[in-house]
């Protein structure tokens, strides 16, 4: 009764659809449609049509949609304590480090609002270190196709051709170098490198698994150097790629480690974690309004909680096994020129570039599904979807393939 008065829309969805053109900043191209609800792996728009959700706010709501586990711990926070303030701590920020950095490698956590943020941080940590330990070493080397975030040095750390020549001129420090070239790596690193930032899995592009061996070479390299290794777990953190963390399929270790998106379960919540000796900060070097404040923390300390009580890295690993067997059944019928991925961060291309194509007549069908490229789908939905979901997602996508492809 109050989940279906709360979903209810006080106006229909083309007034809505008005409203929301005539006041919101143009920055997307959104389909005609108003969210209204969430629960489990659905989504449900102003019209009441449901939606079989395999985007999960971009690999973010790990739990599904408002898991009752994280739904009680903001309840009970929010009665409590929602903001106190940056300077002062509270007991939710206290046990939620505490928690990450027992569950970790890392030794000390910061916490932020959003990815590219906890990013930010990373780099700051990274030019500090420079400075006081490495003669004053700035560059930061990332790679091609990266993805760290839309902050204006974020863009820039990021390796994307397009957005190359956009808001001119770039902050600068940034080396490039292709994905899972180690001898480019190698070449691209001087005296003035304070760090290498990277992802494990390059989702944003398309998901491109970094190679184990390239992985270990870094971490080689980072130690000769005496450099910085920080590793953007964003979208791999928390289980996405059938590991609590991703590191841990490499069997090699970060200085640095960012984290976002399911670590609040869809709360806006991220954190920058760092080995101690990489812990150069100084009061007044880092801060925010909104670090560690109680709401985030308790999302946080609710939904990691509940992801490692339920298993769902491992879950992610096996039900990821399975959607690999089900798309590759697939193929047998639309010819993917290409399977990658790792648990539930996977991605297919088609023969024909029209991804864009199959995930709107999917959205038209009830299927919620990503095209991060012309030739690309990719499927991360929430570490809890069922066997049962996996086959609804293909039935949904097979019919929508035939009438488009
Ligand atoms: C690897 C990676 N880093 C950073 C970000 C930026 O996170 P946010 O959008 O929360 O700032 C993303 C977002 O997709 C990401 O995938």
């Amino acid at each position: 009764m109050a989940i279906a008065a709360l979903s209810q829309p006080s106006a229909s969805t083309s007034d809505l659809l008005r409203e929301g053109e005539q006041s919101l900043m143009f920055t997307v191209n959104r389909p005609d449609l108003v969210m209204v609800r969430g629960k489990g792996n659905y989504l449900w728009d102003a019209d009441g049509k449901r939606y079989l959700d395999f985007i999960a706010g971009w690999a973010v709501t790990c739990l599904g949609h408002s898991p009752p586990a994280l739904v009680r711990a903001m309840n009970r926070q929010a009665k409590v304590l929602i903001n106190a303030s940056p300077a002062l701590l509270n007991e939710p920020m206290i046990r939620f480090a505490k928690l990450l950095t027992g569950l970790s490698c890392l030794d000390k956590v910061f916490f932020t609002s959003s990815g590219a943020e906890a990013n930010e941080g990373a780099l700051k940590l990274a030019r500090k270190y420079g400075a006081v330990k490495l003669n004053g070493a700035y560059e930061v080397v990332t790679t091609w196709n990266s993805f760290h975030g839309r902050t204006l040095a974020m863009m820039s750390a990021t390796g994307k051709e397009a957005w190359e020549s956009l808001f001119e001129p770039k902050v600068p420090g940034f080396v490039k170098v292709p994905f899972n070239d180690l001898k480019a790596m190698r070449q691209a690193v001087t005296d003035k490198t304070c760090a290498i930032m990277i992802e494990l899995v390059q989702g944003e592009a398309g998901v491109f698994t970094a190679d184990k061996k390239y992985m270990r070479g870094l971490r080689e390299l980072c130690d000769e150097r005496g450099i910085l290794l920080i590793l953007d777990e964003i979208q791999t953190g928390f289980g996405r790629i059938g590991k609590l963390f991703g590191y841990e399929h490499y069997g090699i270790e970060p200085d640095i480690m960012t984290l976002g998106k399911g670590i609040g379960g869809g709360f806006p919540l991220s954190a920058m974690l760092a080995k101690d000796a990489a812990c150069v900060f100084e009061p007044g070097d880092q801060g925010g309004t909104y670090t560690a404040q109680p709401l985030a923390m308790a999302a946080g300390l609710a939904t990691v909680t509940e992801l490692i009580a339920k298993k769902l890295p491992r879950k992610a690993h096996l039900r990821g096994n399975y959607l690999r067997r089900q798309l590759k059944v697939m193929s047998a019928e639309f010819g993917f020129t290409e399977m990658r991925g790792m648990g539930l961060l996977q991605a297919v291309d088609l023969p024909q570039p029209k991804a864009a194509d199959v995930a709107d007549t999917c959205r038209l069908d009830g299927l919620l599904i990503n095209a991060p490229r012309p030739e690309t789908l990719r499927f991360m939905p929430a570490l809890t979807i069922s066997k049962k979901e996996i086959d609804e997602m293909v039935g949904i996508l097979s019919g929508a393939m035939r009438r488009v492809l």
